[in-house]
C-alpha cells in the first residue's frame, strides 16, 4: 500500500520503520520538515514530503500527531476526500494520566466531524510506540492486538490488512463510536505502563476461548 505518515515523533517514526520493513511505499510529513527528512533518510525509498499534498496518491494516511494538533495537521495536508485516515491519537491530559474528553464523544469522532471528507478509522491507539517499534510478537505464542473501530467496512478492512502486514492480530471493535471505549483502554494501558510501573512492553488484548 501507499501510506503517508503525518508526524515524525515516537509513533510516526515507528510506523515509518515498520511499514518500510513490511514493503509498503511510505511517505512522511511533519511540522518540522528537518525531522521528517531525518526519519526518511534512515529508510531507503521513504520520502519526506511537505505537508500540502502529502496525502496525494496515498491509500492510507496515518495520523501520528497529538490530538490537539490532529485537525490542523490533517487540514494542512488536505486532499483527504474518500481517504482512509488511521486515527491513533489519545486525547491525554498534560500529565498523561487522564483523558480530556470521553463518554459522550471521542477524539476519533471529533476528528471525523472536523474532517468529514475523510474515512476516519480508530486503530493502534492502544499500542505503545516501543511495542510498534519492536514488533507484535510478544513470544510464547502471544501477538499484540490492534483494535479497529470505524463506520466504513472497506476502510476497516484496509486497516486490518495493514495491521496484519505488520504482524499484528486485529480485533473488530465496531463503529467509530466505540473509540469512546478504546481511548480509555489506552489510558489504562498508560497507567499500567507508566503509573503502575509495568513498563512499555505491554499491550491489551482480548481472549476468545476456542472450542
Ligand atoms: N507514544 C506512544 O506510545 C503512543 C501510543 C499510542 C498512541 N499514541 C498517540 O500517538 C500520537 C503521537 O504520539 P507520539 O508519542 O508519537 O508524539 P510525539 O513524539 O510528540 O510526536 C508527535 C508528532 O506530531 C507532529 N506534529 C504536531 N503538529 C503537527 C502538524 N500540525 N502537522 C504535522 N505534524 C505535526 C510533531 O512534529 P514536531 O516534532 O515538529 O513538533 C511530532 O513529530 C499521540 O496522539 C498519542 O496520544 C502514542
Amino acid at each position: 500500500m501507499k501510506v503517508t505518515v503525518i508526524g515524525s515523533g515516537n509513533m510516526g517514526s515507528a510506523f515509518v520503520s515498520q511499514l518500510h520493513r513490511a514493503g509498503h511505499q511510505v511517505s512522511v510529513t511533519g511540522r518540522d520538515a528537518g525531522k521528517a527528512q531525518a526519519v526518511a533518510e534512515r529508510f531507503p525509498g521513504v520520502q519526506a514530503l511537505p505537508a500540502a499534498g502529502a496525502a496525494a496518491g496515498a491509500d492510507v494516511v496515518v495520523l501520528a500527531t497529538g490530538y490537539a494538533e490532529a485537525v490542523s495537521a490533517l487540514q494542512s495536508v488536505g486532499g483527504l476526500v474518500g481517504k482512509v485516515v488511521i486515527d491513533i491519537t489519545n486525547p491525554l491530559t498534560a500529565d498523561y494520566m487522564g483523558l480530556t474528553l470521553g463518554h459522550t464523544t471521542s477524539a476519533a469522532e471529533e476528528i471525523a466531524k472536523a474532517v468529514p471528507e475523510a474515512i476516519v478509522i480508530k486503530a493502534f491507539n492502544t499500542v505503545f510506540a516501543q511495542v510498534l517499534a519492536e514488533g507484535a510478537d510478544f513470544g510464547a505464542g502471544q501477538t499484540v492486538s490492534v483494535f479497529i473501530a470505524g463506520d466504513h467496512p472497506e476502510g476497516k478492512a484496509q486497516v486490518k490488512a495493514l495491521a496484519e502486514s505488520l504482524g499484528f492480530a486485529t480485533v473488530d471493535a465496531g463503529g467509530l463510536k466505540n473509540a469512546r471505549y478504546l481511548e480509555p483502554l489506552a489510558g489504562l494501558n498508560i497507567y499500567l505502563g507508566y503509573g503502575a510501573g509495568l513498563g512499555a512492553s505491554i499491550a491489551p488484548t482480548w481472549l476468545h476461548k476456542q472450542a
